[in-house]
């Protein structure tokens, strides 16, 4: 890494930690209030922009998370990476509850609420429980989540269903993330990669995003020797492949 490489990373570091801390006091007294508006009726007026208030906060939240996981995955050492073995199927299943928690919250949903709300994602998980692999833990979480949030964030459909798939080759394991959402037209299946890149469609405006996740999880297969591919049909959805080589 050059001197200016490192300067700005340690800037991006600071900036993020710095935004953290003032977010999550909004976010906490948005939340509070929020469950105050249920008990006490609020105006409609009033409840409704608390639960703007309580979504944006989040978003920013997710948008400072991901800036701050995009740059400690691209300034790791791959010579230095801490690699232990981990359980496949507890680790997807403890992503899908995140990712399923964190599609509440962009929807201005707080938590004390989601028990009661009607949900309308499903993720399948078809894992061996026996299936290991020797990797940076809290890196593949990071992967998981962001296909499985990618996964929902390109989907208008009112009920999303996701397969993910664990299994094991003989010389490598991959995971594969299905979903049957928007899909990606060929001419963008190879800009996707690139930082800062976000289809230019009719969703844009409408989801949240940097345009991060998917080079950072590009980065963590690089990190790893392993690779990432992706099939995918414009209104048919899509498959996102992680492959790790034994
Ligand atoms: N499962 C998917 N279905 C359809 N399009 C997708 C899918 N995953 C990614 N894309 C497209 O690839 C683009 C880049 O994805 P990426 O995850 O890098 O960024 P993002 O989700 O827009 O923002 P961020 O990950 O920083 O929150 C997305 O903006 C979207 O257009
Ligand atoms: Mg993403």
């Amino acid at each position: 890494m050059t001197e200016n490489e490192a300067l700005s990373a340690k800037a991006l570091t600071l900036i993020s930690h710095k935004l953290r801390t003032p977010l999550s006091i909004i976010n906490g007294y948005s939340e509070a209030v929020l469950s105050q508006a249920q008990k006490e009726k609020f105006s409609p007026f009033t409840t409704k922009a608390l639960h703007e208030i309580y979504k944006q906060g989040n978003r920013m939240s997710l948008l400072v998370e991901k800036l701050m996981s995009f740059n400690q995955v691209a300034n790791a050492d791959p010579a230095t990476l801490d690699k232990q073995p981990v359980n496949l199927k507890e680790l997807i299943k403890e992503c899908a509850e995140k990712a399923i928690a964190q599609e509440g919250t962009e929807k201005g949903v707080p938590p004390q609420q989601t028990g009661g709300v009607k949900r309308g994602t499903f993720i399948e998980i078809d894992c061996s429980s026996q299936l290991t692999l020797t990797v940076n833990g809290e890196m593949l979480k990071l992967c998981i989540l962001e296909l499985l949030s990618n996964a929902i964030k390109f989907n208008n459909k009112l009920e999303k269903t996701i397969k993910v798939q664990g299994t094991n080759h003989g010389d490598s394991i991959s995971i594969a993330v299905r979903d049957y959402g928007v899909g990606i037209r060929p001419q963008d299946v190879s800009k996707i990669f690139e930082p800062f890149y976000q289809v230019d469609d009719y969703f844009t405006g409408q989801v949240s995003g940097w345009g991060l996740g998917l080079p950072m999880v590009q980065r963590v297969l690089d990190l790893h020797r392993g690779s990432i591919s992706v099939v995918s049909n414009r209104g048919l959805g899509s498959i996102f492949t992680l492959s790790f080589p034994l």
